[in-house]
């Protein structure tokens, strides 16, 4: 198991200057002698409440509770999985990383070499555009109305018809060919390996970083499909990128705006109208991942729907899709454009002025948009209103932030005139994969510490997920929030080639907003000690079952495994 010794670590923490990684981001001013403050990057706010500490090195936001060492901003702000924090560090610092930190060495170099030819595609797409071969191209775009600076600075590019182009521009070795297929590029056939991008111009699609990870490719007039887009890949996954995040991150806080649209000509026109603080799904409806990077980006965005019924069901998703993560620092809005017009369209018609004026004052509060959409699917009448309230009701239940749940109950019983039932949050889980078709057990008496100790030990070392008894599964009761990941983290661990970074990176971009990280970077967790939280866990589990039931049968059996399993602790643990 490659790991960086924490000595290392402290070291490199200890060369590293977090207020210098900080302000490349945050505008930062001195507070007393020790401490630095500015707006929070994590959250929308107006009068700072993020503090820098210089001699501890450490980060926090009274706001919000976003807090940690520069490894963590890293990772959290920028979106690096933690070893490429450590190099980015390391690199910064001039410490040369540790010889056996590599994870998997093979597996690195691969990634590395297809981000960089990931890249070179990026570039040979956009120098196609500006060459004799891109001149349909261009002038598509400028029938678009882009300009040549929005062309450059979003990498605009061009794909020309018929095949063989990628091979032209890179080679015809294997090696070569197979990478092109890995990253979408190339579509393997019976008869060998085909351009999947022809005869289009060409959207880069950036992860968080910057780095390109796909791409989408426009048809130049009419033609099918319109669009079409990289496939999954490693390192495109459709549902949790965002067009033009890393390019508009930065100009979204400045302006404290951003607005969520449809497509990737929306946001670009908006650009070029000099509002570029516009992001797009992927031409799939917009996932719960998207929405939290979208909320912890800004937390009062404007989604644009188009006004006909297609927007309107879109619009209803979005909510749906929201409810499970909105804050009571939230605003979102939602605003209805005119039907058939796009951000595009009605710029182009109307302007910027016109447009800026309808994202000001024709965006209503989710809360409204909410309301109406009730009222739409509900109908008239008392059984319309006893409709809404009990569709309202089993909405109101996923939201999981109680203030926020009760202002809106109150709303909808003002409205419908009919009490809703008392709604409990049901613990928001967020689809394990893999799910126990046993009964779960009660709640237990598992400390919070205890878990993380032990979700630690595990992802430390996967391999000790096959080492688990079959009972272990039980340890976790479905109401524990980390119930969802410790499936998730199972399930991952049974491929063999999955490392603890895999594991872990894979698991901070389905659950954001967990303690991930930090459960990877706690002190190692033993094998001793692993086995030793084992059966405390064990205890605590049968002690629970035991004040849960009546049954006197099996009651007995209990107590025997609960009297064997504490002997056995007594023989391990040494008593002071
Ligand atoms: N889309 C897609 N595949 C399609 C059609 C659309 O992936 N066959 C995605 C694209 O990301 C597109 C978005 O859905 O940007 C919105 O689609 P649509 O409204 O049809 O297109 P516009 O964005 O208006 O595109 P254009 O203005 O270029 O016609
Ligand atoms: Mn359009």
């Amino acid at each position: 198991m490659a790991q960086f010794s924490s000595s290392f670590l402290d070291e490199l923490i200890s060369r590293t200057d977090l207020v210098e990684v900080i302000a490349r981001h945050v505008e930062l001013k001195p507070s007393g002698s020790n401490n630095m403050v500015g707006l929070c990057p994590f959250h929308h706010e107006k009068t700072p409440s993020f503090s820098v500490s210089v001699d501890k090195q450490m980060y926090y936001c009274f706001g919000c509770g976003k807090g940690g060492n520069a490894y963590r901003f890293l990772m959290e702000h920028d979106g690096y999985p933690f070893p490429e924090a450590v190099e980015y560090l390391a690199n910064k610092a001039g410490m040369p990383m540790p010889e056996a930190r590599t994870v998997n060495p093979k597996e690195e170099a691969r990634k590395k070499q297809a981000y960089h030819l990931l890249d070179q595609v990026a570039s040979v797409f956009s120098r196609t555009l500006q060459a004799d071969e891109g001149k349909q191209a261009k002038a598509y775009f400028a029938q678009r109305k882009l300009p040549d600076s929005i062309i450059q600075r979003y990498q605009l590019g061009f794909a020309p018809a018929g095949y063989g182009f990628m091979q032209r521009c890179f080679g015809s070795e294997t090696h070569t060919l197979q990478q092109l297929e890995s990253i979408g590029l190339l579509v393997k056939n019976e008869r060998g390996y085909a351009d999947r991008f022809r005869g289009r111009v060409m959207f880069p699609i950036r992860n968080k970083r910057g780095q390109v990870v796909g791409f989408g490719g426009r048809i130049m007039g009419d033609g099918e499909p319109k669009y079409l887009n990289s496939p999954e890949t490693d390192f495109y996954h459709k549902s949790d990128l965002l067009y033009a995040y890393s390019e508009h991150r930065e100009s979204i806080r400045k302006h404290k705006m951003l607005v969520v649209v449809e497509g990737y000509m929306d946001v670009l026109a908006m650009a070029a109208f000099d509002l570029p603080y516009a992001l797009a799904p992927l031409g799939t409806a917009i996932t719960e991942q998207q929405l939290s990077h979208i909320l912890r980006l800004h937390g009062e965005p404007v989604f644009c729907f188009d006004g006909d019924r297609a927007g309107r069901q879109a619009a209803w998703r979005a909510i749906e899709r929201m409810l499970p993560i909105l804050k009571t620092e939230h605003a979102p809005k939602f605003l209805y454009l005119p039907d058939g017009e796009d951000p595009d369209t009605l710029l182009q018609k109307e302007g910027k002025n016109a447009f800026e004026k309808r994202l000001k004052h024709d965006a209503q509060p989710m809360l409204n948009t909410w309301i109406q959409g009730l009222k739409n699917i509900a109908g008239s009448g008392a059984e319309g209103r006893a409709r809404m309230a009990k569709k309202a009701d089993q909405m109101l239940s996923k939201m999981q932030d109680d203030y926020l749940r009760q202002a809106w109950q109150v709303e909808i019983e003002n409205i419908s005139g009919v009490m809703l039932k008392q709604t409990k949050p049901t613990q928001y889980m967020s689809k394990p994969r893999q799910t126990s078709t046993r009964k779960m057990a009660p709640r237990l008496a598992v400390t919070p510490m205890t878990h993380e100790q032990f979700m630690a030990a595990l992802l430390q070392k996967p391999s000790r997920f096959q080492l688990l008894p079959e009972d272990a599964f039980h340890f976790f009761v479905d109401s524990n929030p980390i119930f969802p990941i410790y499936t998730r983290a199972f399930s991952l661990a049974g491929d063999d080639e999955n490392t603890t970074f895999d594991i872990a990176a894979q698991l901070m971009r389905e659950f954001p907003d967990t303690d991930i990280a930090r459960w990877v970077n706690l002190p190692k967790v033993e094998d001793e000690a692993f086995q030793m939280l084992l059966r405390d866990m064990h205890l605590a589990y049968l002690k629970a079952q035991l004040s849960q039931t009546e049954n006197l049968s099996v009651r007995i059996k209990l107590q025997a495994e609960l009297k064997a399993l504490q002997a056995e602790l007594k023989a391990l643990k040494p008593t002071n």
